[in-house]
């Protein structure tokens, strides 16, 4: 009887070494099995911050377009290049193996929409992006199978209706100085008509394409995760409603099928309503998250205390967020203002999303590091300092994984420096180099971590099915012993 406690004893260390879910593994660890089988891995990008070619093969003008001062203006419908120029990224990647993950909208819009009839602050835009969809689904969806319709509607009605620095530029002061707009009430209608957009082209998908195509439909959102900037009550009140206003504000919608109440509370009147009929279709509209996340910030309370830039208006949620906390900061810098290395922040919005949404399936559409400033090129090329950051972010993911989290993908952005929005071309985050005037492309010492990452997938499965071999012999052996 002794011996038998004392073998189960050890037998149970023995599980705990090689299934403890809660154990981190090292950074420089981090492999390719430390993942479920069948997550997928990648690397990301946009249209518009890569493709080039405005001008070409007949292609209308963006906002973007408009916004980078380009005059001209080509305006069409059906565009059977754009159609044939997508079957061939999309064919050509499938003969490579690499299976296509497609964003409906990620952040430029055709010009025409705008000067028409202000694009998403009307609700006419919803009819638009659904027609798009339609044609999206019809072409391409034999072979596309992960879409998501919207990518960060959040940080688009922040940029460009809050802080008026994405195209159409529309804001009001305190938080920036714009010719026109409302920085308090155009965000909320803003992403009220993306939302609404989004269930449209969810129910579309699943009333006329799922069954015979089969695949899902999901939306991204961009998260930051929150730390509360002091240890009172009302700043990790802060930190909770920070995420409420950035993050729930896109998913309680399309998972519960209304605002969350933190914003119901703050807001009053002015937050729109959902009728019986929208919730029915925004209501569920949702296969799985995508998260894109790079940092965390911390948050301070401005309900009882006065706060800069707008922190203390309903549309921040009465939340003042900041990289610094007496002029530390939260992690190590990055080549952007608000982006830190915080890796454990991946953990905790994981986690956040797990609790909030009953573990929904996620998928980690972005993630990735802005070079410092100023580097020359041997360090531009040898980036040492990304690795890190990837690894270190993948080992909390993969950790978050452990504890359950249904996390089914991860990709790096960016596959290649690219037009970084507001930063133009100042900021790089790519694995490949790109010279801006050749447009030549150099793999960085970080593409070659990622390929080796990926490319080791063999010799770890081996060692991690011999593990799964072994556990389950415990196991059976346990069952035997107390039956
Ligand atoms: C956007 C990308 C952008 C990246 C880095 C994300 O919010 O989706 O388009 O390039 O952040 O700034």
């Amino acid at each position: 009887m002794q011996v038998k406690v004392y073998c189960r004893f050890i037998l149970f260390l023995c599980m705990l070494v090689l299934c403890s879910p809660h154990s981190l593994a090292h950074p420089e660890e981090i492999k390719r099995s430390d993942f479920p089988s069948g997550f997928i891995f990648g690397a990301a990008t946009s249209a518009y911050q890569i493709e080039g070619a405005y001008l070409e093969d007949g292609k209308s003008l963006t906002n973007w377009d408009f916004f980078c001062q380009i005059n001209g203006g080509r305006f069409g419908k059906v565009n059977p290049s754009g159609i044939m120029f997508y079957n061939n990224i999309i064919d050509n990647l499938l003969a490579k193996g690499i299976e296509p993950f497609v964003t409906l909208h990620h952040h430029d819009l055709p010009q025409e929409f705008e000067d028409r009839y202000g694009a998403w602050l009307n609700p006419l835009m919803q009819e638009d992006f659904v027609y798009f969809a339609e044609i999206c689904f019809k072409n391409f969806g034999d072979r596309v199978k992960l879409w998501s319709t919207i990518n960060e509607p959040n940080l688009f009605a922040e940029m460009a209706y809050i802080k008026g620095v994405y195209p159409p530029a529309r804001c009001s002061e305190p938080f920036g100085n714009c010719s026109f707009g409302n920085s308090d009430l155009e965000p909320l209608i803003v992403m009220h008509n993306m939302l609404l957009a989004h269930g449209k082209v969810a129910k579309l998908y699943k009333d006329r394409f799922k069954s015979e195509q089969g695949g899902v439909v999901g939306i991204v959102i961009s998260m930051f995760m929150y730390e509360p900037l002091t240890d009172t009550k009302l700043d990790k009140e802060a930190a909770i409603r920070a995420l409420a206003f950035n993050v729930a504000w896109g998913l309680d919608p399309l998972i519960f099928g209304d605002y969350p109440p933190e914003m119901r509370q703050y807001h009053g009147s002015e937050l729109p309503q959902f009728s019986l009929e929208e919730i029915k279709y925004i209501n569920g509209s949702l296969d799985f998250i995508g998260v894109n996340h790079y940092s965390s910030l911390y948050a301070k309370d401005c309900t009882q205390s006065y706060c800069p830039l707008g922190g203390d208006h309903a549309v921040k949620g009465f939340t003042y967020t900041t990289g610094e906390r007496d002029g530390v900061p939260i992690g190590n810098r990055t080549g952007m203002e608000r982006f830190f290395v915080v890796p454990e922040g991946m953990e905790k919005i994981i986690n956040y999303l797990k609790n909030r949404y009953n573990n929904m399936p996620m998928y980690v559409t972005e993630n990735g590091y802005p070079s410092p400033q100023h580097q020359n090129l041997e360090d531009t090329l040898q980036d040492s300092d990304r690795i890190e950051f990837h690894k270190a972010y993948l080992a909390y993911l993969a950790k978050a994984i452990r504890d359950g989290a249904d996390v089914r993908g991860y990709f790096v952005w960016t596959l290649m420096d690219d037009f970084e929005w507001d930063h133009g071309y100042n900021q790089r985050l790519g694995l490949y180099y790109v010279n801006r005037s050749t447009l030549d492309r150099i793999p960085k010492l970080s593409r070659d971590w990622y390929k080796h990452f990926l490319s080791y997938d063999s010799v770890d499965n081996e060692r991690s099915n011999r593990e799964k071999f072994i556990s389950n012999k415990i196991q059976n052996y346990i069952n035997i012993r107390s039956s």
